[in-house]
């Protein structure tokens, strides 16, 4: 199936079984690089455990004795962003960019050992479950009724009926849209790689522009200055609201305006802020004429954790919103479609005012490498 028919046909709409979607799939890291990264403290990881029937759930990170052994049933060790660390994994994912980046969620990798899973659940997410080690048993259901159990640690549905299941095996994947009920189970040990988008939420995203619209205060006339009350009278009930209060504000409130092109570059600043945690290394430091003359004979690539989006005005990195003149427009729209910028890329623009300038210091915060990318 080609990315265009399934951006047209499934996407959203239902889930798809698609066996070996990557045939000979290499697992981008071991299990035990994944339990390694479960260790470092910029690493998000969460730790299942289903023992005796009680589901429970810790967070990373996990020092290798801090892990049950892998000789144990029934765990799962998850960890999130393995894009951010991991080269292999960072290809793996460059696979769905098919998808705009702008959903682009994270790259998930979960370790379980035989009769591991996190349970029958519902995600808000679109997800691509890629199997990559071993074989997981996944069972499906449209249901509707999406109640929780209530006082557990993690999201288990009170009343799950599989429809449909099938064993994945390595290079198999499963596509599912957000909100559908699922529950994989590791039939002997297994990795699975989760390939998530995320769907804002209308009010989420509602509570994060108004505080975006208003700290661009220049721009909005109706917030400017403070509400001022010469005139009010001496009062009997002094703990009652004034009434011009509630009327300047609320007058002041409807006044506010924007238009989609604010839209976008709030969605642009706001989709492209890394997660809290993540970390760019701290790069070497080396003169802007050094890089230049690097970049000229290597190319330059994005970090992997770097999110860079843009829009028909904007270029935005890790939150930060550009206005790029239109010549250094069109360069930095290939760097975020391609993530790279090859020898040639940088040699023919090189020249441009303030390019260089721009990518050494994204160099030095750790947001742009030298190519090859070495992690
Ligand atoms: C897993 O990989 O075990 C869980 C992934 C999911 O169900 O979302
Ligand atoms: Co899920």
């Amino acid at each position: 199936m080609t990315p265009a028919a399934f951006m047209r046909d499934i996407w959203q709409r239902k889930p798809l079984l698609i066996r070996q979607a990557v045939p000979g799939i290499v697992p981008p890291v071991s299990a035990e690089s994944l339990l390694e990264l479960a260790d470092r403290d910029e690493v998000e990881s969460r730790l299942v455990t289903h023992f005796r029937n009680r589901w429970k759930l810790e967070h990373g990170p996990f020092a290798a004795d801090n892990l049950p052994s892998r000789k144990t049933r029934q765990w799962t060790l998850l960890v999130q962003g393995v894009n951010l660390h991991n080269n292999a994994a960072a290809e793996l994912l460059a696979q769905f960019r098919f998808v705009p980046d702008a959903r682009l969620d994270d790259l998930m990798i979960s370790y379980a050992t035989d009769g591991g899973g996190v349970g029958p659940h519902f995600d808000s997410y679109d997800v691509f479950l890629l199997q990559v080690s071993g074989r997981r048993r996944w069972r499906i259901s449209s249901q509707t009724a999406l109640e929780l159990i209530p006082g557990l640690p993690l999201k288990i549905l009170a009343d799950f009926s599989a429809e449909q299941e099938w064993v994945l095996e390595p290079g198999d994947m499963l596509y599912l849209p957000p909100q559908y009920a699922h529950d994989g189970i590791a039939e002997g040990e297994c990795m699975t790689c989760s390939i998530g988008f995320r769907a804002p939420a209308y009010r989420e995203l509602a509570g994060h522009f108004l505080a975006w619209l208003s700290e661009t205060v220049e721009d909005n006339e109706a917030l400017s200055g403070r509400y001022s009350d010469a005139g009010q009278n001496a009062t009997e009930h002094p703990a009652q609201m004034p009434a011009d209060l509630v009327r300047a504000v609320s007058t002041r409130l409807k006044a506010m305006r924007w238009s989609e092109a604010d839209v976008s570059e709030f969605l642009g600043a706001h989709l492209s802020e890394p997660k809290p945690t993540v970390e760019f290394r701290e790069p070497s430091s080396i003169s802007l004429r050094k890089f230049e003359k690097l970049a000229r004979i290597h190319g330059i690539v994005l970090a992997p954790a770097s999110i860079a989006l843009y829009d028909r005005n904007h270029f935005f990195l890790n939150g930060e919103a550009y206005e790029p003149p239109a010549e250094l427009a069109k360069w930095l729209r290939k760097l975020a479609d391609r993530r790279s910028l090859s020898a040639a890329d940088v040699a023919a623009s090189a020249n441009l005012p303030d390019l260089m300038e721009t990518f050494h210091h994204w160099l030095e915060e750790g947001w742009l490498l030298l190519a090859p990318a070495a992690l």
